[in-house]
Formats: structure tokens, sequence, C-alpha cells
């Protein structure tokens, strides 16, 4: 009988699955790309198909594909493992649910919720109606699992309690509020349509609900109810990190190399019934760090979009700096002529592709709206100083920059030298921080260790000619922690240690002209025969030291023949 984690293995493709987070290239037999779980501008991310694992020789992060999704999901084990066992159709036994964790009983209460508040749209026909008007077809409603939570204090609650979950649970998943005067609980949703909110791998992790109709509380208060409301920080659901759309935009995104970033559920939700699927929205707050990291993973332009009435690019300066400064390339689709893309995308669905197609680069983008908004030239020149100059301080690539230096001058009509000048200020005043997310530097290899991972490398690699390639390599040349591997293998017995495999992949990495190999080994080779003579020769000339102070005569001449062979076997290499 063979383990699910097993099963799992079997089936499923690693090149595939990680392909599916990451732009993977092909590099001989394996793959590289940029790392996921750190910044780098040169891919050292490894995927090996053949042995099932995966490395990054930048940071030291490794391991098979459960390690993977843990890192790149940031799950524990037993996440993976249902994420990677519906993946690959592998059933995994029901566990007990007292032992479950409690993440996943969250997960399974919102999915309850979810399925619950789908059922009570399907049977507020206004709701439906309301939807049309807006263009939604009923189709995509239900693809985005669209609900309706109904306009009272506990029906949720009491629905989920019915279910089988506390009313505590409730609580942590977000859906209920501990009452201030009785300690009990009421539905933080009332009277709002439902768009749950998914992780990327697809699983329901909170939910943010549009007002419909006034609320029972709003009843005797003057004040507005907020338009949207989401489901606080829970052990799931977390703000900074969540892109809604993501789940289902991200092949896209990393088919096209760009992601287009909305503002609002709607917009995605419309974007993707129109075609356009490589749309994520940021749900009303600012790009994060941890938004672009993921995005990075799959793509280089990110094509922003805000509402016509937005509060201006000051607001938005912030997340296109952040981004410019993360390596991305940045423009602008308009969306001229409505209110935002969910309207654009109602009245006709093609003026969306032309906004898309037609972006422009952001400092385009800026020297336009900035030139509609200030007539009088000096402003002008002083706008595009503040705001222009900044985003082009803050670009990664010297050419882009003098790109942009040159388009900026010729607007103002302006000398280059001047605005390089600004330039350099502004890269003085803010030196770039690295955003180094996951993972440490590997530590520095000693000239003995980088020999002998290099040997079990190679050693794993040629297993059919082994004993003829290796012959002249001693495994008592290998320091203790190294020498029963060096041995195993020279033996014939294959390891599933990741240690290992990540030396077989380093070497196939190192060593890629197949024709230069067997010069190399014999270089590997006596390069640690010498390393070996040249401490022993150390020894030895400490132990002649140290007898020619204590005077024995005897020994002292044995040492110094011994010494005077090993320095002439040193020298014969
Ligand atoms: N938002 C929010 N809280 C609010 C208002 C807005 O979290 N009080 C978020 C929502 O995710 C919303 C996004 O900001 O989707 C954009 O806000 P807005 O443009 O006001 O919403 P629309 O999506 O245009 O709203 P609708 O189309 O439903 O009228
Ligand atoms: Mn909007």
């Amino acid at each position: 009988m063979t383990t699910p984690v097993e099963q799992i293995k079997e089936k499923l493709d690693i090149a595939e699955l990680i392909g599916s987070y990451v732009k993977l290239q092909k590099a001989g037999v394996n793959f590289k790309a940029l790392c996921p779980f750190h910044t780098e501008k040169t891919p050292s991310f490894y995927v090996t198909p053949s042995r099932q694992i995966w490395h990054c020789f930048g940071c030291n992060a490794g391991g098979d594909i459960f390690r993977f999704v843990m890192n790149i999901e940031g799950v524990e084990f037993p996440e993976a493992l249902r994420i990677l066992a519906e993946k690959a159709g592998v059933v995994l036994e029901r566990q007990d649910p007292k032992i479950r964790s409690e993440r996943a009983r969250i997960l399974d209460l919102l999915e309850s919720a979810a399925s619950y508040y789908e059922k009570n749209l399907y049977e507020r026909k206004d709701v439906g109606v309301y939807l049309k008007e807006r263009g939604m077809a009923g189709e995509t409603a239900k693809s985005f699992r669209l609900g309706y939570a109904l306009n009272s204090w506990d029906a949720a609650l009491s629905h989920l309690r019915q279910a089988g979950f506390k009313p505590e649970e409730v609580e942590r998943a977000g859906l209920a509020i501990k009452s201030e005067k009785d300690s009990g609980h009421y539905d933080r949703f009332r009277a709002r349509i439902m768009f749950p909110l998914f992780d990327g791998a697809g699983r329901i992790v909170g939910f943010s609900g549009r007002i419909f109709e006034k609320d029972l509380s709003s009843e005797n208060k003057e004040a507005e109810p907020a338009k949207y409301i989401n489901t606080p920080q829970t052990v799931l659901y977390d703000k900074s990190k969540m892109l809604y759309g993501f789940d289902r935009a991200k092949t896209e995104i990393r088919k096209k190399n760009s992601a287009l970033i909305l503002e609002g559920q709607m917009d995605l939700i419309m974007s993707h019934q129109a075609g356009l699927t490589n749309a994520v929205a940021v749900s009303g707050t600012a790009l994060t760090p941890q938004h672009l990291v993921n995005l990075k993973r799959l793509c280089d332009t990110l094509i922003m979009s805000f509402d016509s009435d937005s509060a201006g690019f000051d607001a938005t300066q912030k997340s296109v700096d952040l981004a410019v400064g993360a390596g991305f390339e940045i423009k602008i689709a308009r969306v001229s002529g409505a209110k935002d893309p969910a309207d654009l995308i109602k009245e006709n669905p093609q003026n969306w592709f032309k906004a898309v197609e037609q972006a422009s680069p952001f400092v385009s983008f800026l020297l336009e709206t900035l030139a509609l908004k200030n007539q009088d030239p000096l402003v002008f020149k002083k706008e595009v100083g503040r705001v222009a100059l900044p985003h082009i301080a803050s670009m990664q690539s010297e050419i882009d920059k003098a790109h942009w230096v040159g388009v900026v001058s010729a607007a103002l009509k302006m000398r280059e030298e001047n605005l390089w000048q600004e330039i350099s200020r502004l890269r003085r005043k803010s030196p770039q921080k690295s955003a180094n997310i996951i993972g440490s530097a590997p530590k520095i290899r000693s000239r003995r260790s980088l020999l002998e991972e290099r040997l079990i490398g190679l050693a794993v690699l040629k297993k059919a000619d082994l004993n003829s390639e290796f012959a002249g390599c001693n495994p008592e040349w290998f320091s203790s922690e190294r020498r029963g591997i060096f041995e195993s293998i020279l033996n014939g017995i294959p390891s599933e240690d990741h240690y290992v495999k990540k030396l077989a992949l380093e070497a196939e990495v190192v060593y890629s002209a197949p024709d230069k190999l067997a010069d190399e080994l014999k270089s590997l080779i006596r390069e640690l025969k010498k390393e070996n003579l040249r401490e022993k020769l150390t020894e030895l000339g400490d132990s002649v030291k140290n007898l020619e102070i204590s005077g024995n005569k005897e020994e002292l001449e044995k040492k110094f023949s011994e010494f005077r062979a090993v320095s002439s076997e040193l020298n014969s290499i």
C-alpha cells in the first residue's frame, strides 16, 4: 500500500505544479525561474522533474511539492496535503473532526456559509434583477458564487449552528460579532450581496458584502451604512494579502505576462465576464508588498485602472511607486466616459478591451494628466518634477530611466542634464530597500565542502559508470559528515535525502557541458586529493615544530621524512 503522499507525488508533475505558480524556463533536463521566495534578478530557482525536487541556490529554500505548496500558500503540511490531494484526485480518509485543525474547521464553516448565502440569493429575485441591471449574467454570478445575507440578526448564525458550528467558531471565521450587551452573537453581514473571497488555491477565506437594502440596525440611525464591509483579519483572511480573483486569474496573468489591477469586486467580475481574465482587484486598498511578491512570480507588467472619480493619482502613487520599485512596468488603462470598468463593460465590453489595449505607460499618463490639469507652464513643470521624476528615479533599469528622461525632457522642453541631476538627488534621498521575503543567504562554503559536494553531486548523476570514473577517488579523503553519503552512492544505494538531490541538481546546473564533464571530474578528484595532502602537510608541519621544541630526535626524523614525502607528492600532482 502506498501512502497518500506517495500517490500524490506519483500523480502530479512537479514542473507542471510549480509552473502554475511561477514562470519556468527550460534549462537542460531541469527548469529554472526567478525564485518566488526572495527577490532576485537572475534565476537561481531550479526544478528537477527526474528527482521531484525544487531548490533555490540563492536563498537555499528547497524541497518537494509539499514543501513548495506550504511555502507559497503559507500553509501547514495538512493543508498542503489537502490542496495537492485535490489536484491529484487522491481521496484522503476523513479525519476525526476533533483533531482537524482550526483552519480546516473554519474553511468548512466558510464553505457552508457560502452555500447558504448562494441559496438565499437564488430565492431573492430582486437581488438577481439588480445584478442583471448591473450587466452581470446569471452564469457569472454563479461562477463567482455570489450570495445574499438576509436582513436578519441571526439567520446565518442559526444556519451555521444547525450545521454543527459553535457561535465562537462563526465569530473566529469573521461572520459573527459578539454582542457587548449579553455576550451572545449576531450576524456581521446583514442585508448585503455577498462576494466570497478566495485564496490563491480557490478556497473561501472570507467575504465582502455590498449593501443592498437598509438593514435592521440602520433603521433608527441617521448615518449611512458602509457600502462594503469585509471579513476582519482572521486565521485565514489577511486583507494585505488578498487579491480578489487571483485564483482564477493567475494562469492567464502568467500567459500574458501582465495583470490588470482593478479597484472593486464588480469591476473584476465584469472584466472576467467580458473575457479579460488576467484581472485581479485590490478591493479598495493600495497594493501591498505581499501583493507584489505574488504578482511578480507571474508577470512583469501591471495594467492599472481606477474609477474616473478616484481621488486622483496622488492616492495611487504609493501603489505605483512600490510596484516600480519591485521591478514592474506600469501602464494605466483609462475608463473614459464611464464611472469605472464595471460600468464601461456594461455599456460595451469592446470598450474595455480597447481601454486595456491602449493603456499608456505611467509616465505618459502622468504627463497627459498633469498637462490637462495645469495650464501654467511653470506649475506644470513643477508638478512633473514632484510626481513623475521620483517615479523615474525608482525604476530599476537604467535603460528605462534614460528613455523616460528623454520623454520628459521633450515634454517640458528642458535639458536632460537638469532632470538627471534631480533624479540622482532623489535617489540619494530614498535608498531602495531590498524586499527579501523568505529564506536567508546560504552560508559560505569552505573549499573542502565545495569539492566534496560537487563530487557527491556528480556521483549521483553518473551512476552508470561510477566505478571507472571514480576509481581514483578515495572515500577516506572525505570529511566524516559526507564520507558515508559518498560511499553509499558508490555502492549504488540511491538516496531520498533532499540534500543529496540538491547536490545532484547543482552539479547538473554547474556542469552543463557534457563533453567537458570527464575533465571536470578528474580535476575535482585531484583537487580533493590535494586538499587532503595540504591538510596533512600542515598537521605534519605542526608536529615537526613541536618535536623540535621537545627535542625528540628519533620521532622528529620520522615525521620530517613523512613531511618531505607528502610535500613531494603534493608537488607532483
Ligand atoms: N470598498 C470597501 N469599503 C467601502 C467602499 C469600497 O472595502 N466602504 C472596496 C470594495 O472592495 C469596492 C472597492 O472598494 O469593490 C471599490 O469601491 P467603489 O468604487 O465604491 O465600489 P464599486 O465596486 O464601484 O461599487 P458598486 O459597483 O458595487 O457600486
Ligand atoms: Mn467603482
